[in-house]
């Protein structure tokens, strides 16, 4: 859907509510706040960003509360526009948009409310709950779900001819009550002063002692106001994220929409379910995803390029078109040429390898001495043996060739078209002044051709 058809016909504020403890997920101080817990390489909030952004909102507010400061120095980074209010304490979901309406005192319009921790809402479910809400002119509107175990997400209770009627916590249903399979998402519209009224009558008087935004919802409709609750189509992909669960589930979401996506495009996945492909990675149609492989956020990959099955690619690497990346290697900040392959139990990092390259079996770019990381430079045609050691800075260079198991140490750069075998490396006399190999360690061509190309 276009970025256009999404705009608001009157003005619309967003306010999402960030605030709580994420106290069901354990961890303490260690983690970042929930808001910021990575999924797919973005934090939580950034997806809820991106899905908010087409909406072009006048206003958007992010109630902050615990890790205020954390949040809010990302949000400062990462969220041009968005205004934190802060929630101390934190007394619950009605209470944190009472005090964001409070700090747009004047506005008149559509109130988008969002919970932060639902990272697979997506621009068509807003788009979706907006144009309900303003079709039929209500005051409330709830986008529901319908799943065969609502568990501990709040009930949607309907009266006999189907309207609805009230939102139940689950903490605070009946067993009868427990049984609906209708639940609340936690995405709503609502008309600001429809809001603004009901939120100053809501009451502690429930398990959790706090403000339910969800008694808003009723409030709403107790007053004579109309309330649509609208069923998404794949509400079950609109679970929020309370637990560890709760996350592997809201990811396996995104990962499938994302491999979706690229395969629809014309990148080849042989296996979704075991492809992990992160947010904003870019791959060329024509290019090839095997099976049990992981692509970090960041990297590129060209048409006609390979990788996996077994593969790992970090951040910030690219694959030049037609590069291969076997199985059990991982590649990490690092620019594959065109054409060279990397095939079996390798590391590359902070490597650049030229086009054509072949990279053996086993073969190791050490960037790491202990302080800090270091580049390693493969030539174009180069080819590296079988368990070399290219120990960073270092460089191979254009055709030149390592023997198997070669260690090439920082001074010992092998110069192009040079072949380097041993522990410390030395590059063996070329072919003009072969035989004046006096230390006798057997001929080039015997330590040389190891490297593996299959
Ligand atoms: C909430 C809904 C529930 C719904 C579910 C959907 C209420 C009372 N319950 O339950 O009906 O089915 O979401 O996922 O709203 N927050 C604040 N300030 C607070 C408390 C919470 O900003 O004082 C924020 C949290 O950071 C979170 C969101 O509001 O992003 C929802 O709060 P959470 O405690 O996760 O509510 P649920 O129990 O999941
Ligand atoms: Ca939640």
């Amino acid at each position: 859907m276009g970025e256009a058809s999404l705009r608001a016909e009157r003005p619309l504020a967003v306010v999402i509510l960030a605030a709580g403890k994420g106290s069901r997920l354990g961890g303490g101080d260690a983690l970042p706040p929930k808001p910021l817990l990575d999924c797919l390489g973005l934090p939580l909030l950034e997806h809820v960003r991106r899905a908010l952004a087409p909406l072009a909102a006048e206003h958007t507010l992010v109630v902050t509360g615990h890790r205020a400061e954390d949040l809010e120095a990302w949000l400062g980074a990462s969220w041009g526009g968005a205004r934190a209010v802060r929630q101390v304490p934190q007394n619950g979901t009605g209470h944190a948009a009472r005090l964001a309406l409070e700090a747009l005192p004047d506005f008149e319009g559509d109130v988008l409310v969002v919970y932060g921790d639902v990272p697979q809402l997506a621009s068509t479910d807003l788009a979706e709950l907006l144009a309900v809400h303003r079709a039929e002119d209500a005051q409330a509107t709830v986008l529901t779900g319908v799943i065969a175990e609502p568990g501990m997400l709040g009930r949607v209770v309907r009266d006999e001819a189907g309207a609805f009627a009230r939102i139940v916590e689950a903490r605070d249903a009946t067993p009868h009550e427990l049984e609906l399979r209708e639940f609340n998402t936690g995405l709503y519209a609502f008309a600001a002063g429809a809001l603004r009224t009901a939120l100053g009558s809501l009451s502690t008087d429930n398990v959790q002692g706090e403000e339910y935004l969800t008694d808003a919802v009723g409030a709403v409709r107790e007053s004579g106001g109309r309330v649509e609750a609208v069923v998404a189509p794949e509400g079950g992909a609109l679970l929020g994220v309370n637990d560890w669960a709760d996350l592997a589930t809201a990811v396996a979401t995104l990962r499938a929409r994302i491999c979706t996506e690229h395969m629809r495009r014309g990148v080849r996945i042989t296996d979704p379910a075991t492809t992990v492909i992160e947010a904003d990675v870019a791959i060329e149609p024509g290019a090839r995803i095997l099976p049990v492989t992981h692509i970090g956020t960041g990297c590129r990959i060209g048409a006609g390029a390979k990788v996996g099955p077994f593969a790992r690619l970090r951040g910030g690497t690219v694959l030049e078109a037609g590069a291969e990346i076997g199985n059990f290697v991982e590649v990490k900040g690092s620019t594959v040429g065109a054409g060279a392959k990397a095939k079996h139990l390798t590391y590359l990092g902070d490597a650049e390898v030229g086009p054509r390259a072949n990279v053996g079996c086993g073969v190791v770019t050490a960037n790491y001495d202990g302080q800090a990381k270091h580049r390693t430079h493969i030539g174009p045609d180069a080819s590296i043996g079988s368990g070399t050691v290219l120990v960073a800075p270092t460089s191979v260079g254009a055709g030149g060739r390592t023997g198997a198991n070669a260690v090439v140490l920082p001074d010992h750069a092998v110069p192009p078209g040079a072949t380097a075998v041993g522990v410390p490396s030395r590059v063996l006399p070329s072919e003009a002044d072969s035989g004046e190999d006096a230390a006798g360690h057997g001929s080039p061509e015997e330590q040389a051709g190891e490297s593996t190309q299959s």
